[in-house]
């Protein structure tokens, strides 16, 4: 099957999925989202295939949802589609085990796509963040939460905060990954990483995922759609729309505060 923005091809029991936007650092726009649920749909229905892989390309995994995209949404519009919703629980509907692999920048949405994943493999060179607030924002699609779950609150707090972007040393010490390769090598390693996984007994593997995601998850469903709802009011201030203009326009940002 061949999508818009994604590539997607079987290599034995394993599906690598490449997000496919470079041009953009492969900012999430609609099209991303809707090639990733149908992709991750196919992979889950497909009896050949056992464990997958996501990524993107040397200089970014995913730089963020499409600011560009969201710029031109106002709060009305975020609430009524009730904006990620669909597609973030549809991805982490995956029943089967799939694996991030992450070089350079996997920001904001990118950052939490990546730790929708059973977990993430880093390059050196992988860079992790929040930056939303440099937005008039804050993440939308799980990233308060489940970066507070895996890194804990001081450095989730220090991350969201501050914007700043935590290198694949940092991220490893934190836990948000669960190793660092040489970026040369990372494809190698994620795949045949996969490849070990894929050849475990299907249903010990997805259930152990699910055992595994239930420590994690338990009264996190809440507080995603606490998340979401929170997020749907920071884009209705006007230092959301001067955020996204001034990314769009090449600036920096004025803020008014409200
Ligand atoms: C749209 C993006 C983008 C994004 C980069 N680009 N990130 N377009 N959305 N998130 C585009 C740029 O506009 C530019 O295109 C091209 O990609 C290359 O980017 P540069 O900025 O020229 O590259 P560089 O100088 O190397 O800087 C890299 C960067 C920077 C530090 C990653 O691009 C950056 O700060 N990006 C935004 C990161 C971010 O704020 N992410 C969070 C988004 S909010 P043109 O055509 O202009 O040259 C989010 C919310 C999620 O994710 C929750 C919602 C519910």
């Amino acid at each position: 099957m061949a999508y818009e923005t994604i590539l997607v091809e079987q290599r034995g029991a394993v599906t690598l999925m490449t997000i496919n936007r470079p041009q953009a650092l492969n900012a999430l726009n609609s099209q991303v989202l809707r090639d990733l649920i149908e992709a991750f749909a196919a992979y889950d229905a497909d009896p050949t295939q056992h464990c997958a892989v996501l990524t993107g390309n040397e200089k970014a995994f995913a730089a963020g949802a499409d600011i560009k995209e969201m710029s031109e949404k106002d709060a009305a519009d975020f609430f009524l589609e009730d904006f990620f919703s669909g597609w973030t629980s549809r991805v982490t509907a995956t029943r089967k085990p799939w694996i991030a692999a992450v070089a350079g920048f996997a920001l904001g949405g990118g950052c939490e796509l990546a730790m929708m994943a059973d977990f993430i493999l880093a390059a050196d060179t992988a860079k992790f963040g929040q930056p939303e607030i440099k937005l008039g924002v804050a993440p939308g699609m799980g990233g308060s939460q489940r970066l507070t779950r895996a890194v804990g609150k001081a450095k989730a707090m220090d991350m969201c905060l501050t914007g700043r972007m935590m290198d694949a040393v940092e991220a490893e010490r934190a836990s948000l990954v669960s190793r660092v390769v040489p970026a040369a090598e990372l494809l190698d390693e994620a795949m045949k990483t996969a490849a070990a996984i894929a050849a475990m007994p299907p249903m010990a593997a997805m259930i152990n995922k699910e055992m595994v995601n239930l420590a994690f998850e338990t009264g996190l469903n809440q507080s995603l759609l606490t998340e979401r709802r929170l997020f749907q009011i920071l884009v209705a201030t006007e230092d959301k729309k001067e955020g996204m203009a001034a990314f769009v326009e090449k600036r920096p940002g004025v803020w008014k505060g409200r």
